[in-house]
């Protein structure tokens, strides 16, 4: 049996499972059930792809789609302080490094040639055949920088000029999100 055989074998062995066609999603990936035991009791459980259906690729897709949904949940708390005036200035040093780290990591995520399926929604072919895709992640992380660098460089943090000021910054990055999408992103 090899690593991985045992890894699914270890995750699946003597749990009642329910076996089920996936009724959404694009892969057609089998379901199991997985007991998820813990202080709280016995009796919670979690159905999910089972692992031998979701191959390398797939996977591969999935861990970019969800750090996407990671950059857009910090997008949004910025933009809940910024634009909407939560309460919550003094973490907008983290959330704009975070911010920034994540546009310097887009580069992995796409170190893999992993389109959509025809016409399915997800990455275009084009993310790896247009040499123009190089220009738009290295000007998505400058845009992330610029941002950073205002809020680093803040005297007050919840001052409103300088909030005005970096949500234009923020404005800046959203622009670089919506034109990589609009060239390189199918819905
Ligand atoms: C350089 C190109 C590029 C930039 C910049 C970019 N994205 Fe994306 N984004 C993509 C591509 C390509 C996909 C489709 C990926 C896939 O499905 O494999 C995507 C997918 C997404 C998704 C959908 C993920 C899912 O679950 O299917 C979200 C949400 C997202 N991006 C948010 C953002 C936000 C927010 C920003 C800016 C802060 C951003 N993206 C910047 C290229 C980019």
């Amino acid at each position: 049996m090899n690593r991985t055989k045992s890894i699914r074998r270890s995750l699946t062995t003597g749990l009642p499972l329910a076996l089920l066609l996936a009724s959404a999603g694009t892969t057609g990936a089998e379901e199991i059930t997985v007991p998820m035991p813990g202080p709280w009791g016995e009796g919670y459980e979690e159905t999910l792809d089972d692992p031998a259906s979701v191959d390398a690729t797939e996977a591969f897709q999935r861990f970019r789609q969800q750090s996407m949904r990671g950059t857009s949940a910090t997008y949004r708390s910025i933009e809940q302080i910024l634009r909407y005036d939560a309460p919550f200035a003094e973490r907008l040093p983290d959330l704009a490094d975070e911010l920034a780290r994540r546009a310097a990591d887009i580069e992995t995520w796409f170190d893999r040639e992993t389109p959509a399926r025809d016409g399915d929604p997800g990455a275009l072919p084009a993310a790896w055949a247009d040499p123009d895709f190089a220009e738009y992640k290295a000007s998505y992380r400058q845009a992330a920088e610029r941002l950073q660098r205002k809020v680093e460089t803040a005297d007050d943090l919840a001052d409103e000029a300088f909030q005005l000021r970096a949500t234009k910054a923020l404005n800046s990055v959203r622009h670089q999100c919506l034109a990589c999408h609009d060239n390189y992103r199918r819905r």
